[in-house]
This record gives C-alpha cells, structure tokens and sequence, in this order.
C-alpha cells in the first residue's frame, strides 16, 4: 500500500516537473514516414528508444553508437517488428570518424532528412580527481562537441541544397543555469555544442533546416545510474524522453524544456552570487561517488570508464 501510494507520488512530481510529449503516433508518422532519420548514441538509453519510436512511426532509422552488439540488438528488433534500420559503428569522439560516417550514409542513402544529436557522455568528478586526467575533458569535448560538429558539417551542405531538415539537439537543462561543480568538464562541452547550433539556427533557417534542443533534467538511464543521489530526485524514463523527441520533430520547437528551466535561468543570473555561494555549499557537504574516484569502473557514463 505504502510502496503504491510512493510510485503514485513519484509519478505525480515527475509530471508536475518534465515536459509533456502532447502528441500522439499518427502526428509522429505524419513528420517522419519515409524519411531518413540519423541517431546518434542509438545504443542505450534515450537513443535507442527514440530509434524504435520513430521506426514505429515510419521513419527509416539509421543508428550510429560503438557498441555493435548492442546496435544489431536494435536494429534487429525494429525490421522484426516490419521497420527500416540500418547501424554504424562509429566513435564520434574521433572527429574523423564523425565525419566518415556522415559521408558512408550519405552514400548509402542519398540524403539525411532528420538527425537527432543524442549521442553523449557525461563525467561527474571533482577537479582535484582530474589533476592527471586531461582525457576527461578529451573525452567529453569530442563526443558532445567536436564530434557531432564535424558529422554536421559534412550533413548540412545536402540538407540545404533539399531545402528541408531538422537537427534536434539532446542537451542539458545544465548549459542554461549557474554551472554545478563536479560536472566541469560535461557542462563545457555540451554548452559549446548547444551555442554552436544556437548560433547556426538562425544562418540554416533559411535554407529550411530547423534546429530544435531538448534540455532535459535527470533521465533515468545508465548515464545517471552510476551517482545514486540520481535515483531519489525528479527525472523521467527513456520512453518520456524519447517521446519528447518525437515533439521536437512534429512542432519544431526551437527549444524543449521543463517549464521552471525559463524563470531558474533567469534567476541564476539574477542570483548569480547567491546561488554560487549555495552550490558551494553543496559541495563541501557531498562526495564524489566511488565511481568518480576510480573505484567502480563499469562503462557507465558518470563512473570512471575508460570509453
Ligand atoms: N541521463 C541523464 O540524466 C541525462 C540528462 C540530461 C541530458 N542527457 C543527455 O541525453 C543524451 C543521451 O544520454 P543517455 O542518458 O541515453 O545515456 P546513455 O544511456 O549512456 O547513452 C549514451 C549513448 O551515447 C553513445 N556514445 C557515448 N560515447 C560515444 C562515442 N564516443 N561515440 C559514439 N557514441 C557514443 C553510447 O553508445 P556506445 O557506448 O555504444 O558508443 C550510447 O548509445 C546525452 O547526450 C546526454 O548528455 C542525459
């Protein structure tokens, strides 16, 4: 009774606090059936969900990540079920690799209509842990930066000569608020990636080539598994996250978010000093997990993996 009434709580705040997905398949299929759809980070998580409702909705999915086991798993399950999906093993840390396989898809089907940048690696550690770790930053400045950047570059010139795409951006509510300690290295890399696209929006606009970005706060998936405090706070599942996506696509929202994101940006500003001083604070009264430390490396993306 008492664990019933819990889950009823939980699933009210969770409401009360993400976006809302406010459509429904048959608009979904609308946007996408037929159309060549690339996500990255199809794997895991919020990407391989997405992956499956879109191929659900129609849309021919092509699935990039690095775990090929895992991609065959998705792209299996999708024509199981009557879908279109294709997979590539690709490190997208590695701008050439980004960009070879921009090129291997383009070749493979002419053109890209839809691409949903997921892909992306998240590292909680305190600075003073990352003294002889620069590969941190090496790390997150190429998958959630430098990587999609390159892929991009080597998609957009055909997206413009059709006169039509989308780009939706799977970001962070961190890149609009007052930086948390601990998350340095994570937040810098996907703020450059999130005003690089802001800062392009407005040139491809006019080639018909939307750009959309989800900030989301906590989803539950393997990224957020490895810090514990994680699983006791607000966030949404994979298939809620996915969904959100699928907005994206049909409303072509410029920028998705939960509702408080707007007036905690503002007053992260306003506040900039207070607010500071308070995650300080914080800071000086939690730990970094075991797994920051080096202690329970599991391929996680907030523990010590090494990919
Ligand atoms: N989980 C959260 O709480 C949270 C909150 C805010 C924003 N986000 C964002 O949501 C997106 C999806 O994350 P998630 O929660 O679904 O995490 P996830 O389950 O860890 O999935 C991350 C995906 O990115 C792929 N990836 C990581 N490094 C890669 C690389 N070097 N090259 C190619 N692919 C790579 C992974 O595949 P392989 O390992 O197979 O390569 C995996 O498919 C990320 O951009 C993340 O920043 C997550």
């Amino acid at each position: 009774m008492l664990s019933a009434l819990t889950r009823a709580a939980t699933a009210a705040v969770n409401r009360a606090v993400n976006p809302q997905p406010g459509h429904d398949l048959a608009d979904l299929a609308g946007a996408v059936r037929g159309k060549n759809v690339l996500v990255t980070g199809a794997s895991y998580g919020v990407g391989a969900t997405t992956a499956r409702l879109l191929a659900r909705a129609g849309a021919t999915v092509l699935l990039a990540a690095r775990t090929e086991e895992r991609l065959a798993e998705v792209a299996d399950d999708i024509t199981a079920s009557g879908g279109a999906a294709y997979f590539y093993c690709a490190n997208l840390a590695d701008p050439v690799a980004a960009e070879a396989l921009a090129g291997t898809i383009l070749a493979e089907h002419g053109h890209v209509d839809i691409v949903v940048s997921n892909a992306g690696k998240s590292i909680r550690r305190s600075v003073d842990l990352q003294y002889d770790r620069f590969r941190d930053f090496e790390r997150t400045i190429g998958v959630n930066y430098l990587g999609p950047v390159r892929m991009l570059l080597a998609l957009l010139p055909s997206m413009r000569a059709r006169g039509q795409g989308q780009i939706i951006n799977v970001s962070t509510i961190g890149v609009r608020l007052t930086p948390a300690p601990r998350w340095g290295a994570y937040q810098a890399s996907k703020s450059a990636f999130d005003t690089w696209l802001r800062s392009i929006a407005p040139e491809i606009a006019h080639d018909g080539v939307a750009v959309s970005t989800f900030y989301p706060s906590l989803i539950y998936t393997r990224m957020s598994a490895p810090t514990p405090i994680m699983r006791q706070l607000p966030g949404m599942s994979s298939a809620e996250a996915a969904d959100i996506v699928g907005r994206a696509i049909v409303t072509r929202e410029r920028a998705i978010g939960p509702w408080w994101l707007g007036p905690a940006e503002v007053g992260s500003v306003l506040l900039a000093g207070p607010v500071t001083w308070a995650l300080g604070v914080l800071y000086r009264n939690t730990d970094d997990t075991p797994s920051a430390n080096g202690e329970a490396a599991n391929g996680a993306s907030h523990a010590n993996a090494e990919r």
